[in-house]
């Protein structure tokens, strides 16, 4: 059912684009905020009046006390993380109504938790990076039918049977370095945090059809991507990838919504590009400068704050970002962050044994061999502080930012100018 009132904000790096703000942004217009993949090891900073949110499960839109916010089935949830999250939110002054989450959400239980630390240990030197949440061992059990759901919890008698199968193989995949709890701790646990969950006014219910109905009502409603599509599990670095569906169309599968029910969709670009944890990085910048960016940029996770890799925008993945995500528009994030640097420079093909390569392999083994071409255009000295309007900004952002329109053929309508939530030039207004 088509509605013009949707837009879907997707990453179009590795995360980290800086889609917190972006959301934000939207998410004051929005009626609705909809997270649809991905779980707790997503970390959205949003800064308002100088105070500095971090949002790891809960939907941006949960500053608005308008709006409503729903966790839907795509998203995986770790209850007890959950709970933290809320706390902290209503230590920050932020009232936690309107909250819904799918019943037929897939838990992360703490065996997750030691499954996803006890691979990465197993894989040696071929890990992965992860960011220890028990992401990939989660949405395993999932596609393997052995997860227990949300919505389990209604009835102690069916999650405790549930909880006691699945315990038993987990015990046997696990070494004994990796000691699981004891059962009868983790099933009172996470019935104890549910109750919370209750009495804090957390509705759990069929999100598909809550977000349906509005949808019908010609709602806006906004839907917040998390990680970016290169960490996507079928189109992103395999196996450096996290394992969720991160793109546009992970709305569909993640939300439990037809294709056409999608209007807008939003890739957010950072000025530069980052990636934290392994894998291949052909736009990776090796030297000092790095280190400068890192700092100024303050490149380091919001979950794990683990130091990020740095580099260059690469047009070749942006390119492809674009294809696989149909973006309509595009925002930038970090602008300010290149201020001060003389040169820059974009990664335009890239080249493998000799050829010159313009699409995205989908060969990690080419990938990682590949050379970038690289185009060098001006920087700008100035400080981007305190300009409001697109025509004040440094002659040389504007090229910059014109040069990346016209390689990704999509106009850039949003434009950051620093980590606030007042420092951004909006040149359009998505829900128009
Ligand atoms: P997992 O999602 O914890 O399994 O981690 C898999 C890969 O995705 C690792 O390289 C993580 O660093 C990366 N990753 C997961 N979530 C995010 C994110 O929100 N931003 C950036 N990278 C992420």
């Amino acid at each position: 059912m088509p509605n013009e009132k949707t837009l879907v904000v997707i990453g179009a790096q590795w995360g980290d684009e800086g889609k917190g703000k972006i959301i934000d942004l939207l998410s004051q217009n929005a009626e609705v905020v909809v997270r649809f993949n991905g779980g707790n090891n997503a970390g959205h900073t949003v800064i308002v009046d100088g105070k500095t949110y971090r949002f790891r499960l809960l939907p941006s839109g949960i500053i608005s006390p308008k709006t409503l916010n729903v966790i839907a089935t795509g998203v995986i949830i770790n209850l007890n993380g959950l709970l933290e999250e809320i706390e902290e939110a209503e230590k920050n002054g932020l009232l936690i109504k309107n909250l819904y989450i799918s019943d037929r959400s897939p838990l992360v239980l703490p065996y997750h938790i030691l499954l996803d630390k006890f691979y990465e240990e197993k894989r040696g030197n071929k890990k992965i990076g992860t960011t220890a949440r028990g992401i990939g061992p989660a949405y395993t059990d999932h596609f393997s039918r052995d997860t227990l759901h949300v919505g389990d919890l209604f009835d102690k008698e069916v999650f405790k049977e549930k909880l006691n199968y699945i315990y038993s193989l987990k015990k046997a995949t696990l070494s004994s370095d990796f000691q699981l709890p004891p059962f009868e701790e983790v099933y009172n646990s996470q019935l104890n945090t549910f109750e919370k969950l209750m009495e804090k006014g957390v509705t759990i219910t069929d999100t598909s059809k809550l977000i349906y109905d509005h949808i019908k009502a010609g709602k806006k409603i906004l839907f917040e991507g998390a990680q970016g599509t290169l960490l996507d599990i079928n189109f992103g670095t395999y196996p450096f990838v996290t394992s969720s569906f991160t793109i546009s169309g992970g709305v569909c599968v993640g939300a439990g919504i037809p294709p056409q029910s999608i209007n807008k969709v939003i890739g957010v670009i950072k000025a530069y590009t980052s990636r934290v944890g392994e894998g291949p990085f052909p736009s990776e910048i090796k030297d000092e400068l790095a280190e400068i960016i890192r700092e100024k940029g303050q490149e380091y996770g919001t979950v794990t704050r683990r130091p990020r890799r740095v580099g260059w925008l690469d047009f070749v993945a942006l390119r492809y970002a674009k294809r696989i995500n149909g973006f309509t528009e595009l925002a930038i994030t970090k602008l300010d962050v290149l201020s001060g640097l003389e040169k820059l420079k974009f990664v335009v093909a890239y080249k493998y044994k000799g050829r010159i390569i313009d699409e995205f392999p989908s060969s990690l083994n080419i990938l990682e061999k590949c050379e970038p071409i690289t185009e060098e255009i001006s920087g700008w000295k100035q400080s981007l502080k305190n300009i409001k309007n697109y025509n004040d900004l440094p002659e040389n952002v504007i090229k910059y930012k014109e040069r990346i329109e016209k390689e990704l053929e999509t106009k850039i309508t949003i434009i950051g100018t620093g980590p606030a939530r007042d420092e951004i030039i909006l040149l359009k207004d998505p829900w128009e």
